[in-house]
């Protein structure tokens, strides 16, 4: 067994925390050998703060064998002390009708403060994960603060929107989710992201041949991957919690994971046409624990490179909206 590693988990007591922490406290992200401390971010609010003790009540009450211990505070340099992963959860959700970048100016704040932090208290090999909207940019916000981690550690989650399109390939196909593989997302999280069904496969062929309804690729699939997030607000009131909790284990357990190739948003370095320095969803494959590269051997058609280009637009437009976030 190996010796504990710190885990911070800000929001701990919001609705993704509440499905998160006691999946990690369990071994399904860091694996069955791997004991955590959970070190638990809240806004210094007596409601948030009290919703915690109680998640620390039901944490402890699971017995888990690898939770080794917590830590619940309201002050960030307690929570991101000597962490090796800082998961960037605790933020405002969008309400019906509201794009994720309308959180931009609010939850903006929230990760220069963070980013700071982190890069301050944080353990020499911290990793950074941001699942707070709009990710992509609160990514970039954060990564701007540090000046000790290199902007490689930080990552932002799109994990969400590869496993919706696999499981509305498969739907489509009627093979199992398992069916499908290299299904990858490509920009940011929200209605502009692409996913790249032209380069997936169902059962190792491409997914064009198994399913050739072109026009429900273009004009069905993609907007219903793009907009999920939006559907599920429509019909529960509240934005995706365990699904989103459920992704951020696949991102950080993928990542964990050497040879392990997937859908994460990383700091552009120009590959597949997005803008340097923007962070964007590209497929990387892990090169050693938290580490990775992005693959770059999937060739655009000029409709795949059209889709990129809308996204990459986005991000550019987000970027420019918080320049003023951005040391
Ligand atoms: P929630 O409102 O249920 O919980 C958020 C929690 O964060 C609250 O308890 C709040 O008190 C806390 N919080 C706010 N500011 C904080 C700060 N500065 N430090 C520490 N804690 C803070 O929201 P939720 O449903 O858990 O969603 C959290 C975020 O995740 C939202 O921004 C949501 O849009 C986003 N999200 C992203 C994805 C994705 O795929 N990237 C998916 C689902 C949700
Ligand atoms: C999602 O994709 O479900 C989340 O980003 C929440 C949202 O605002 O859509």
């Amino acid at each position: 067994m190996a010796g504990p590693i710190r885990v911070a988990v800000t929001g701990a007591a919001g609705q993704i925390g509440y499905s998160l922490l006691f999946r990690i406290a369990s071994g399904q992200m860091f694996g069955p050998n791997q004991k955590v401390i959970l070190q638990l971010l809240e806004v210094p609010i007596e409601g948030p703060m009290k919703a915690l003790s109680g998640v620390a009540m039901e944490l402890d009450d699971c017995a888990f064998p690898l939770l080794e211990s917590m830590v619940l505070t309201s002050d960030p340099a307690v929570a991101f002390r000597d962490v090796h992963w800082a998961l960037l959860v605790g933020s405002k959700p969008r309400g019906p009708g509201m794009e994720r970048a309308d959180l931009l100016k609010d939850n903006g704040k929230i990760f220069v403060a963070q980013g700071k932090i982190i890069d301050e208290v944080a353990s020499d090999d911290c990793r950074v994960a941001v699942v707070g909207n709009p990710a992509n940019t609160n990514c970039m916000i954060a990564a701007h603060q540090a000046k000790r981690l290199p902007k490689s550690r930080f990552t932002a989650m799109v994990r969400l929107d590869q496993n919706r399109a696999a499981t509305q390939l498969a739907k489509k196909a009627g093979v199992p989710v398992t069916d499908v593989s290299e299904i990858f997302i490509y920009g940011n999280h929200s209605p502009s992201m692409f996913a790249d069904f032209t380069h997936a496969k169902i059962q190792g062929k491409p997914a064009t041949t198994a399913i050739t309804d072109r026009t429900w690729l273009e004009d069905e699939f993609l907007p219903t991957v793009g907009k999920r997030g939006a559907a599920i607000i429509a019909a529960r009131n509240l934005s995706s919690a365990a699904s989103a909790a459920n992704a951020l284990v696949d991102h950080v357990r993928d990542l964990c994971t050497p040879g392990a190739i997937h859908s994460i948003a990383v700091e552009s370095d120009g590959s597949y046409g997005f803008s340097p320095g923007v962070w964007a969803g590209v497929p990387v494959k892990t090169t050693s624990p938290g580490s990775w590269e992005v693959v770059k051997s999937y060739t655009m058609d000029s409709f795949a490179q059209s889709k990129i280009a809308i996204t990459n637009e986005e991000l550019v437009g987000e970027r420019d909206t918080v320049k003023e976030m951005l040391a």
